[in-house]
């Protein structure tokens, strides 16, 4: 079974005068929620859990990866890199294998609850009979993954499963909790390690909460 995500309490910040921020970047930051190095330590742990949920070093089940970009990216190239480690001795097939695909809803901090898919270049038919990992930054509303997971499962693969680095805390939940969590945050619009804000902040290694002239400064 997965651990339980990492709980970020309501009131935890860390100041930005301990770690390396972009310059250009500090003036619209209030804290870091989540230093990169927390986050990689979490992910190896997250890496485990999935060699045990799936079995690799036994019965071993092929994992197919579905990396939800755009804010995806990061934690889908860290998870796989972390799980191509574990998975170098002691597995007789092939373990892992992955695509991409691109859902867009947010407009300024508030989700536009309108989901586009695209699933370009994915051979959907042939998701039939595997087992699927999607991959995502932040589970907020739970609405994309709500018409991502469902959308899915009518290729008919043999299960549909999602990890996601964040979950946040907010009363406009859907209720849908993914199946690896790596931290519970609070209530808060957070950016980098590939979460934007109008597609800024996304070349920052911290996960760190925005002040209000930074939201200001890029809205849309
Ligand atoms: N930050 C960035 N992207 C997001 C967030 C957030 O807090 N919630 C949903 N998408
Ligand atoms: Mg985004």
């Amino acid at each position: 079974m997965a651990a339980p995500p990492f709980h970020v309490t309501d009131d935890f910040a860390w100041n930005l005068e301990h770690f390396v921020i972009p310059e250009h970047y500090a003036p619209d930051l209030a804290s870091v929620m989540i230093s990169h190095g927390l986050i990689q330590d979490r992910i190896d742990r997250l890496a485990n859990d999935i060699c045990k949920a799936y079995d690799f070093h036994g019965s071993g089940a092929r994992l197919h990866m579905l990396c939800v970009l755009k804010g995806g990216h990061q934690f889908f190239s860290d998870l796989c890199n972390a799980l191509k480690k574990l998975t170098l001795v002691g597995v007789k097939e092939p373990p892992l294998t992955f695509d991409f695909i691109r859902v867009k809803s947010y407009h300024n901090t508030e989700s536009s609850g309108d989901i586009t898919i695209e699933t370009v270049g994915i051979d959907l038919p042939s998701l039939k009979g595997r087992n699927i990992l999607l991959v995502e930054d932040i589970i907020d509303t739970g609405a994309t993954m709500s018409k991502l997971v469902p959308y899915l499962q009518s290729y008919e693969p043999t299960s549909v499963r999602v990890a996601t680095l964040l979950k946040k805390r907010t009363p406009k939940s859907n209720g849908f909790e993914a199946d690896f969590t790596g931290f519970s945050i609070p209530d808060k619009f957070v950016v980098g390690y590939c979460l934007d804000y109008n597609e800024v902040y996304r070349d920052m290694e911290h996960i760190c909460i925005m002040n209000e002239s930074g939201i200001k400064r890029h809205a849309k």
